[in-house]
């Protein structure tokens, strides 16, 4: 019997028939990486990074990364950053014209020129001004806002309970719960009894996030926490399959793990995406960043990083990837 997806995840006017959802990963998930999860399916919805709600509404010019939607992608959110009412409503203005399905306010984002901006994890601090942010966000799109957060239990702050029902009292669809506090790295284990005490605290649906690599830590965040979905990030790098792997796990069907060159198949794809959106020189960069997660498994993977690193050409990331993975399979996607 499953034990994740009991009942659908609702979110607004969304009734999910599943509860996983791919986290927005900064530099990562633009739509090649969201393509690929959504070809193994399993997803609710998938995240882009986080966006400047100034920049949107300012009109200033945005990389396609930022922009683009896949004719794959069943559900987009759009995940903005931004401390303004008028600007995160304009920018939601924007986004539902363009094409998002839902939208997410950053409130967990550590970093100090985010920080500085009054932004990201600050917004935490002020739980009266987050309602505000999160009003106009829904006013002005007409579309269902969730905000992503971070516990803070630990570090005496306590404005988690405040914050959730902030939130759902100024008519968040859901919350998104990573369970660390904005100073604490991915050395310190979520602290999941806080993500437990906010699902207990709201009645709208909680996401927990944080940690989930396998069907053990899914069923644990999950057991431990009550929360209604879950949220996967880094596991899912180099693994579009993962999300599916679990669905399967969790219905006791065995997923194979895709054979190297299935898993070269899906990099190169990764690789093309990129060359689609970006400048060749860039793409190849990103490639460099991103190969030793679709090289993990591999004995080799050391000396393939070497090489990509001195890789200056899509061509020879394709050369790279048949000489390491085996044959690339999707022949279309080949370049000459
Ligand atoms: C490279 C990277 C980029 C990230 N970018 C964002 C982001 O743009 N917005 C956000 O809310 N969280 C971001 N996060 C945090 C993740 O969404 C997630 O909350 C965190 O990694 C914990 O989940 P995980 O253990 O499943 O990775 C980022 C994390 C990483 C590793």
């Amino acid at each position: 019997m499953s034990k994740f997806c009991v009942t659908p995840l609702k979110i607004g006017k969304f009734s999910f028939k599943t509860n996983l959802i791919q986290a927005p990963l900064a530099g990562i998930s633009c739509a090649p990486f969201r393509e690929l999860i959504w070809s193994f399916g399993a997803i609710a919805y998938g995240c882009t990074e986080m966006q400047s709600a100034s920049q949107i509404a300012q009109g200033g010019q945005r990389a396609q990364r930022y922009i683009h939607r896949g004719a794959q992608e069943a559900c987009l959110c759009w995940q903005l950053s931004g401390n303004q009412p008028e600007y995160l409503a304009q920018a939601s203005e924007i986004a539902a014209q363009s094409n998002a399905d839902l939208l997410d306010l950053n409130c967990g984002c550590p970093m100090p020129k985010i920080r500085q901006k009054g932004c990201g994890s600050k917004l935490l601090s002020k739980a009266s001004q987050l309602g505000k942010l999160i009003q106009a966000m829904k006013h002005a799109s007409g579309l269902p806002v969730t905000i992503k957060i971070r516990v803070d239990s630990y570090s005496g702050d306590n404005n988690n309970y405040d914050v959730a029902r902030m939130a759902e009292d100024s008519g968040a669809d859901a919350l998104v719960v990573h369970g660390r506090h904005w100073t604490e790295h991915y050395q310190t284990p979520c602290r999941l009894e806080d993500i437990a005490e906010i699902v207990q605290a709201v009645n709208i649906p909680v996401i927990g996030n944080g940690d989930i690599t396998d069907y053990q830590s899914l069923a644990t965040m999950l057991a431990t926490t009550g929360c209604q979905g879950v949220m996967i990030g880094r596991a899912s790098i180099g693994k579009p399959w993962l999300f599916k792997a679990l669905t399967c796990a969790d219905r006791g069907i065995t997923f194979p793990t895709p054979t190297p060159d299935k898993i070269g198949t899906l990099l190169w794809r990764h690789i093309c995406g990129l060359a689609k959106l970006e400048l060749e020189h860039i793409a190849v960069l990103q490639m460099r960043r991103l190969i030793k997660y679709y090289a993990a498994t591999l004995p080799t993977y050391k000396v393939l990083q070497t090489a990509a690193n001195q890789c200056t050409s899509l061509h020879g990331l394709q050369t790279l990837i048949q000489q390491y993975f085996g044959a690339i399979a999707d022949s279309i996607l080949l370049m000459n």
